[in-house]
């Protein structure tokens, strides 16, 4: 095993488990247009060397989803739509050009 450090200055999670029962999932709300749309937008903008955005499994907190963590800053958006996209980006522009 080699340890690294990690290349991205931030990590983007966006949960997008989905489930066959009655439970709540943030694969019912739009995690997955979501994702999309962060990944463009990331593109677009030039910041994919700064920025690593991936899909997660369940992150335990169901009933808030989409969740959406920032890492390693700790940030945590809950009961995230597709207008709350500009909030995200404003908050990555921040973390990455500090
Ligand atoms: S399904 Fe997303 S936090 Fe559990």
């Amino acid at each position: 095993m080699k340890k690294n450090e990690c290349p991205y200055k931030v990590h983007l999670f966006i949960c997008v488990k989905t489930r066959d029962d009655d439970r709540t999932s943030c694969g019912d709300g739009d995690s997955l247009q979501l994702k999309a749309a962060l990944k463009n937008e990331i593109k677009s903008r030039g910041w994919k060397p700064h920025v690593r955005i991936s899909d997660t499994g369940c992150l335990g907190l169901c009933e808030k989803g989409p969740n959406v963590m920032i890492y390693p800053q700790k940030i945590w958006y809950s009961s995230v739509t597709p207008d709350d996209i500009p909030e995200i980006l404003n908050t990555l522009e921040s973390v990455i050009f500090v």
